[in-house]
């Protein structure tokens, strides 16, 4: 049988994943991996999450290419509340952030075309990618107190067949913010060499602190820009599959990119009508399972900024999101620290699984706090030696 070259993939598991998988049979593992929102303990309304999935009129087949406009508005008023406008127009509903990667890279690139994406980032892109014909180009992210863009390498990384530049906002798994300065780079940069901005900010109300970094929607923006979130993380709701792409930049590029996005999205129809009239009112109440997130974030943070103190690990500056990035001992017994950790009963990712260099490791801010501070303790006995 042939398969296409862009599903040949080494689908065999590796040794690392295997291992994860083996310890996950036995009882007693404490994973401080645990990304999943549904399944970390949080207080979910049932009833009133599923009651809007069965008014009368969601049985009723609206078909419509960028979603049903009541839905759109609620997008819009979650932009609102946030200080930035955008018009209902500007918006198309997908059924993940993933498809709304994926419509945006056939909207703009040809096969072989290249979409710049920093390092390090979350490895979700090289299969989007590599599944719609696109090359991912990577620009690195430079840490020093905090990160920022290697903004002369991104320019080296951009060919004549640059079409756009990837910014996680904030990013995962760093957890910063991209700064005004370098957004007033990035949006230059772009016009200069007509490219489009692709930003995601899926993660962008959960800061460490009350002051939240402005959505790329905000401001009156120069190039080209699409930017990108759904329900899974604004709401906590992964499992309803409802995400978005709200376009804004100067107006005749807009009016030609919607235009273009219209038949995308027109051929796959993918949005389903009780997710749609349900929409508007998971947005409004997304602030209670905000709320939880948060507090439990921040109170993760400060558990592990007190358990670092004085030892052989520090965790890394940042601002934002559901990751904490670990600077940890590059190799405990010959083993590298993730390995160690998870022969002692500990799950953390490598750092390597996001591009970062050897001796960081990943733990999500999401985990239960009794998990996490036995994870840290025993995590911290392990990097002590
Ligand atoms: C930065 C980033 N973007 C997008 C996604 C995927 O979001 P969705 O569930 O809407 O596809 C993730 C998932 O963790 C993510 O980390």
């Amino acid at each position: 049988m042939k398969f296409s070259q862009r599903t040949a993939w080494d689908t065999g598991e590796n040794v690392f994943a295997a291992r994860v998988r083996e310890a996950r049979a036995n009882a007693g593992l404490l994973d401080l991996t645990a990304a999943n929102p549904t399944a970390c303990g949080f207080t979910y309304d049932g009833p009133a999450l599923l009651q809007p999935l069965s008014e009368p009129a969601a049985a009723l087949y609206q078909p419509e290419p960028f979603g049903m406009r009541a839905a759109r508005e609620a997008v819009a008023r979650y932009y609102a509340d946030a200080g930035a406008s955008i018009s209902t127009a500007n918006i198309c509903l997908t059924t993940s952030t993933s498809e709304a990667y994926s419509y945006l890279f056939r909207l703009l690139c040809d096969p072989g075309d290249e979409v710049l994406v920093a390092t390090p980032s979350y490895p979700l892109f090289d299969f989007i990618a590599g599944l719609d014909g696109v090359r991912l180009v990577e620009y690195p992210l430079l840490y020093h107190d905090g990160w920022l863009i290697d903004s002369h390498a991104m320019r080296l990384a951009m060919t004549e067949r640059t079409r756009a530049v990837i910014v996680v906002h904030p990013n995962n798994p760093t957890g910063h913010f991209c700064r005004s300065a370098e957004r007033t780079m990035l949006e230059a940069l772009c016009v200069e060499r007509g490219l489009a901005l692709i930003v995601d900010e899926v993660f962008l109300d959960y800061g460490f602190n009350d002051e939240a970094g402005p959505s790329f929607l905000a401001n009156k923006g120069s190039a080209l820009t699409f930017v990108l979130s759904g329900v899974s993380k604004v709401c906590g709701l992964p499992q309803m599959k409802c995400s978005w792409i709200a376009a804004r930049g100067p107006a005749a590029d807009v009016d030609a990119a919607l235009a273009r996005l219209e038949i995308v999205a027109d051929t796959f129809l993918s949005m389903n009508a009780p997710v749609q009239h349900a929409l508007p009112r998971w947005l409004r109440d997304r602030k209670d399972l905000q709320q939880q997130i948060t507090a439990r974030m921040r109170s993760n943070l400060v558990h592990i900024d007190q358990a670092l103190a004085g030892t052989a690990c520090t965790r890394l500056v940042a601002e934002a999101g559901w990751t904490c990035v670990l600077r940890v001992p590059r190799n405990v017994h010959g083993m590298p620290f993730a390995e160690a950790a998870l022969e002692a009963g500990v799950l953390v990712q490598p750092g390597n699984f996001y591009g970062l260099p050897e001796g960081r490791v990943v733990l999500s801010l999401l985990t239960p706090s009794e998990v996490w501070s036995a994870g840290l303790q025993r995590l911290l006995k392990i990097a002590n030696g």
